[in-house]
């Protein structure tokens, strides 16, 4: 691999492999400590070892106050385009800095201290991430929760982090509706058994929220009335260990999995990857097309590019329908956008309706220089297209949740590692990926299996889960001793290069968005009509994924399927949210099973999405395939 030698990669991986101590105490350099770290890590510490023991730091004062101090005040930190509100705003790093300090003021009045926790339901507006810092600046811990998920979504995050305070706005903007939250937060707080003791309300012109008195504020007015009396907070020094925030994330049951992120750890690789991975100089527009509800609109939209000193974009808006597939390159030509990051998903359906990429020759994109992917497996369809319509690298990286920066990519500030379509290329410094077989077994180069990452993690990779170690020992570490599993399956080819070809467990990549399909057969098994039921992902050219719920129903239920698939559909929407998109549920009269009573879920996603199946040794009745394939047809699947 020649141009791998001209890469830096090897080199810089191989540093981080062999002396991790060294490399990551050479990245943390970039940070501001108010105590630098004498140690990266210390294993005897948390669960399975700690970054940076020692160091104390705040993740605020790295996003905000340090730039101001060295000039860069009246520079734009947050673009805010929003096409579904007709606005433009900029915001200066003084500016952005002026708010922060106003609105943790107001927190701290509100009693929010170091480690308390703050929930923020907001949209993608700058206010939204004005809360996180806020919060960041107080030493505080912030839980975003995505606008697209429904009250009980909102009471189980609630209910785990027990906030103080919750920050909310009055409503978000879909193309199609206004989504009112504050009717959802109200819901939310009343099913939740802890209760925040304020709340800060944003009204936008498009809602106005009813405010419950003696508990709600208005966010204007509050901040107005802090203006007036001059109120600020300064930075809280807080250990490098200390959690910045919770993301919630759908793992294998209703229950989502509040993953804990630390505040060194998450300072320093997301600010290593910056210049690296991405090739960004301070100063220059970075934009992640993302929510800041997920994990990579915490690191890429709100974090990173502020901590390194570049201008962040705050999209609220669609690839598509906002006016037209053209508004990425729109907003790329009018902010200097230098590189743009999104999902395939976001592609595909840009595609669908522009698919010489007319609307993109229309723009001057000579600004543009690279294109990164993630969310999902980039099909090489997609990302040939991509490379065909824009002449620029086009670079698939691998991420979850759990690690807040990507596992794999392209590292293009060190040099770009020639491109394999289907693979994300190989794993960041840190990451000591193997492919595993059941047993635990390193499986040899080409072999299929469980991608796995050997301890410990890189920064900014969860310590744990939230109040949960044990939980988080289950579902990560204990099948293979020594390694965090990824639950992603896949392979490592002779290059290096990895391959992510799907999930293991039975979480699906809905629109480049993570969903737990166990937590949606709890929704529907808790309707009375339903005696079983089983939900897998069928494939979708367009969200690459969409869940399908096949149900048996109750006797007596049978003579009205129609109305019960309804109001299925209508239960997965008011219980988890729209996001889930669960617009399919299909009355059967068996499932397949095995003769142990395993439903084979695989066996039906083949059969819904065409591929080719066989029937398993161990079904209970083989038949039942044809029946289910029977109820599938008059729904036009699988398709063509
Ligand atoms: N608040 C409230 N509702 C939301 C929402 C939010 N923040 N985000 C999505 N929804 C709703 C949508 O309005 C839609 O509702 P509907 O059923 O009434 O139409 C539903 O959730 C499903 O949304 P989505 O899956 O996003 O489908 P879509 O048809 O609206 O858009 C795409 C399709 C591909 C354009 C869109 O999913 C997309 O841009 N995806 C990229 C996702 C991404 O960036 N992920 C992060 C990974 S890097
Ligand atoms: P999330 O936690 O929402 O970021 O989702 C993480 C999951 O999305 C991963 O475990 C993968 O299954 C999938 N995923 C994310 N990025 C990629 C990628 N580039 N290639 C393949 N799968 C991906």
């Amino acid at each position: 691999m020649n141009a791998a030698v001209a890469s830096g990669y090897p080199r810089v991986y191989g540093h981080a492999s062999a002396d991790p101590e060294a490399f990551w105490l050479e990245a943390a350099r970039a940070v501001d400590w108010y105590e630098p770290p004498t140690r990266a890590f210390d294993p005897a510490l948390g669960v399975y070892g700690r970054w940076f023991p020692d160091g104390v730091t705040n993740t605020c004062h790295n996003a905000l106050d340090r730039h101001v101090a060295a000039g860069r005040g009246l520079q734009t930190a947050i673009i805010h385009d929003s096409p579904v509100s007709g606005q433009v705003r900029r915001l200066s790093y003084a500016a952005v800095l002026e708010e922060t300090r106003l609105l943790a003021g107001l927190l701290a009045e509100m009693g929010v201290g170091r480690g308390d926790r703050v929930v923020i339901y907001m949209p993608m507006v700058p206010e939204a991430l004005i809360a996180m810092y806020a919060t960041a600046r107080l030493g505080a811990v912030h839980s975003v929760v995505f606008g697209g998920f429904a009250a009980p979504e909102l009471a189980a995050r609630i209910e785990d982090a027990a906030p103080k305070v919750v920050l909310a706005a009055s409503c978000g903007l879909e193309p199609n509706r206004v989504v009112a939250y504050k009717p959802l937060l109200d819901e939310a707080l009343a099913r939740s058994a802890h209760k925040p003791s304020g709340c800060l309300v944003l009204q936008r012109p498009q809602v106005e929220a009813r405010l419950v008195p003696g508990r709600d504020r208005d966010w204007a007015e509050a901040m107005a009335d802090a203006r007036a009396r001059g109120l600020s907070a300064e930075c809280v020094p807080v250990a490098a260990t200390d959690p910045l925030y919770i993301l919630y994330t759908s793992g294998t049951t209703g229950r989502p999995k509040g993953i804990v992120r630390d505040s060194g750890g998450h300072l320093v690789s997301p600010l290593w990857s910056m210049p690296n991975l991405y090739g960004i100089a301070p100063g220059e527009v970075f934009w992640t097309a993302s929510d800041i509800g997920w994990v990579v609109g915490h690191t890429y939209i709100a974090y990173a590019p502020l901590f390194h000193g570049a201008t962040t974009v705050l999209y609220e808006g669609k690839p598509v329908g906002t006016p037209d597939a053209g508004a990425f390159w729109r907003v790329c030509e009018q902010h200097g956008v230098v590189t743009l990051f999104t999902a395939p998903t976001a592609l595909r359906a840009i595609r669908k309706e522009d698919p010489e990429g007319r609307l993109v020759k229309s723009r001057d994109l000579s600004g543009l220089r690279a294109l990164f992917l993630a969310g999902e497996r980039a099909d090489p369809d997609t990302v040939a297209w991509a490379e065909r319509t824009f002449g620029i690298p086009v670079i698939d990286h691998w991420w979850q949740t759990e690690t807040g920066w990507p596992i794999a990519g392209n590292p293009i500030g060190l040099g770009t590692l020639p491109v394999k379509h289907g693979s994300p290329t190989v794993p960041m410094p840190g990451y000591r990926l193997e492919t595993l077989d059941e047993a635990g077994h390193a499986l040899p180069p080409g072999r299929m299996g469980t991608l796995a990452i050997r301890l410990p993690l890189p920064p900014a990779c969860l310590p744990t889960l939230w109040g949960d170690d044990d939980r988080f020992r289950e579902t990560y570490l204990t099948q293979f001793p020594g390694y965090y599993t990824t639950s992603d399956a896949g392979y490592l080819d002779d290059d290096g290069y990895v391959w992510v070809m799907g999930r293991t467990d039975d979480v699906i990549n809905v629109a480049g968005h993570r969903l737990s399909t166990g937590a949606m057969e709890e929704v529907l098994a808790s309707h009375p009509a339903v005696a079983e039921c089983a939900v897998i992902g069928i494939r979708d050219a367009l969200k690459g994924e969409v869940p399908a719920g096949f149900v048996v129903l109750k006797s007596g239920a049978e003579a009205a399927p129609a109305a019960v698939e309804a109001e299925l559909v209508a239960l997965v929407r008011d219980r988890i949210g729209p996001v889930a998109a669960f617009k399919l549920a299909v009355t059967v009269g068996r499932l397949p099973k095995t003769r142990s009573g395993k439903i084979l879920r695989g066996t039906m996603k083949k059969l819904a999405d065409g591929a080719t199946w066989t029937v398993p040794a161990t079904v209970d009745d083989p038949a039942i395939f044809d029946e289910i394939a029977a109820a599938l047809k008059p729904r036009g699947l699988p398709a063509g």
